[in-house]
């Protein structure tokens, strides 16, 4: 038996969440075990309600679970970064969820976008650290005589700034990336383990020719890291060029690992090369605390309701979830009763289907029930 908490969230997250409990009870029926879901109503509806975000109350019951299937956030009746700072975000950083794992691999069946690439050219896995970097929000916005000195580059080079805060019509903003070596070294350490399990190929990427600080801070750990791990073939990567390389050669990678925003970035190019954003799975892990599992796309509120969103992306990270769990099997079973559905044509209409988000999760069910 297995606690599971589950935040279905905002737009299409219940619908698709509904769908990925079914398919993961089935593979319980399958493999013997059994969840206990507990439903939270974090989101939209109990911010409008309440003005609650995610609060300590919260924090204090989801802390009891190993894991948390999460639907989506995001409402177009609140202003943008509201929800997602408050409630996303929020969740990764209170349980210092510092794996963000988004695997990315062309299932059988589906197009890519690029041309002449096959599900065996398509099948890397990128680790992207979930906690530091510009994501730790700090920075700040200046008006008039609000005066901030800074060491910039540009002076270096005696180049003018080019702002005068003293006047009203300007503004500045700056926003501060933060890049530590032990948050470094567990996320790396995390993706060289992942690596040593699949092909034993790691690819670093930064933009340590420009943002030199912090990524070459990341790059050292990285060099260092390495040398417990001689079996594993390393290379780096600039982030501009990794996006070229995943378009052109993707067959290269196997194991990708980056630092936050860049892994923000392409993830979603990654979710595209495997089929679409409806096929694209994370899982926000503490290998030692809690974790939580959603899929990688947006809440969709324009499709809430309607029966017509994908479900594939939330099921797949429900596989990520009882892989989590240790429910190895399971978790195997359910991409293989994915691609299934996928051969079969029973599909949304994203995948070029007419199944509904029910038709669609409920045959995946009936493939994992029946190993199929
Ligand atoms: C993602 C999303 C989030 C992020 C947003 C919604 C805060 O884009 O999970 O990739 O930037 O991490
Ligand atoms: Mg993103």
């Amino acid at each position: 038996m297995y606690k599971v908490a589950a935040i279905g969230g905002d737009g299409i997250g219940p619908e698709i969440v509904t769908e990925g409990k079914k398919v993961l009870e089935a593979a319980g029926e399958r493999f013997n075990f059994e969840i206990d879901w507990t439903d939270f109503d974090i989101g939209a509806d109990r911010y409008l309600a309440t003005k609650k975000l995610l609060t300590e109350d919260d924090l204090k019951e989801l802390k009891k679970f190993k894991a948390i299937y999460f639907g989506a956030i995001g409402d177009p009746r609140i202003k943008p970064g509201i929800l997602e700072k408050g409630i996303l975000l929020a969740l990764r950083f209170s349980f210092d969820e510092y794996v963000n794992l988004r695997p990315i691999r062309l299932l059988e069946g589906v197009e890519t976008p690029l041309a002449n690439k096959t599900s065996k050219d398509i099948d890397f896995v990128v680790v992207r650290e979930n906690t530091e970097d510009f994501y730790v929000g700090i920075g700040s916005r200046f008006k008039k005589h609000q005066k901030i000195e800074l060491e910039v580059l540009r002076d270096l080079y005696n180049v003018k700034f080019g702002l005068d805060v003293e006047s009203d019509a300007e503004e500045l903003a700056y926003q501060i990336g933060v890049v530590t070596r032990e948050g470094s070294r567990r996320v790396q350490t995390y993706a060289f383990d992942l690596a040593q399990n699949r092909r034993k190929k790691l690819t670093s990427v930064d933009k340590a020719n420009v943002l030199s600080d912090v990524y070459g801070l990341w790059r050292d750990v990285f060099t260092e890291t390495a040398k417990k791990y001689p079996d594993v073939a390393t290379d780096f990567n600039f982030v501009d060029a990794v996006t070229m390389w995943f378009v052109k050669n993707p067959e290269w990678f196997d194991v990708v690992v980056t630092p936050n925003m860049f892994g923000d970035i392409i993830t979603d190019l990654g979710a595209m090369i495997q089929g679409g954003l409806g096929l694209a799975p994370g899982g926000n892990i503490n290998p030692k605390g809690t974790s939580m599992f959603e899929p990688i796309h947006g809440s969709a509120p324009k499709y809430k309701g309607m029966d017509v969103a994908n479900p594939i992306a939330t099921i797949w990270a429900g596989s990520l979830l009882l892989d989590h769990l240790g429910e190895h099997k399971a978790a195997a079973a359910i991409v293989t009763a994915i691609e299934k559905s996928i051969k079969d044509g029973v599909v949304t209409k994203d995948l070029g289907g007419t199944a509904g988000t029910k038709k669609a999760g409920s045959y995946i069910a009936e493939c994992v029930k029946k190993g199929k």
